[in-house]
């Protein structure tokens, strides 16, 4: 069972924390974080317009904030899940000798909204679009997780 899961975008302000968010409100008890494999807003909380649309939804973004995937993040975590092609070249490319940590599209679980990306909202301001496929997302990754 991946009890320790870590969602991985590009900068940690849109995506990947509307994703920890998401999957944590559908399961308070597993271990869920985030992180950029940039460190372009290390520190920061998530991109405004984000928040706002989260929170219509009733997810609260305002606590989280952005950091840098690392090579740690192979142990820390028992699935690390991307969410675009790019995303997942870079954090392969720091993965320990030896590591065997699976390495995942997101959009593998979105079977209601067959996508092989999340798009990025930061370029297509499409917030709403991004967390309609997040929540498809989650809610299929939920129901999977006790068999990952
Ligand atoms: P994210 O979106 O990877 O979903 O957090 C981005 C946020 C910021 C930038 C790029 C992508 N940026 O270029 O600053």
């Amino acid at each position: 069972m991946a009890n320790r899961i870590l969602f991985v975008c590009l900068g940690n302000i849109c995506r990947s924390p509307a994703a920890e968010a998401v999957l944590r409100k559908q399961n308070p008890h597993l271990e869920i974080d985030s992180a950029g494999t940039s460190r372009w807003h290390t520190g920061e909380p998530p991109y405004a317009p984000m928040q706002t649309a989260a929170r219509q939804r009733g997810v609260d973004l305002s606590s989280l904030r952005a950091r840098q995937f690392g090579v740690n993040d192979f142990t820390a975590f028992d699935l690390i899940l991307v969410m675009d092609a790019q995303n997942r070249k870079d954090v392969e490319a720091l993965r320990p000798a030896g590591n065997t940590t699976p390495v995942r599209l997101f959009t593998e679980f979105a079977t209601a909204s067959p996508h092989d990306h999340v798009p990025d909202p930061y370029y297509t301001r499409d917030f709403d679009g991004c967390l309609d496929l997040i929540e498809d997302a989650a809610a299929d990754l939920s129901a999977a997780v006790a068999e990952i």
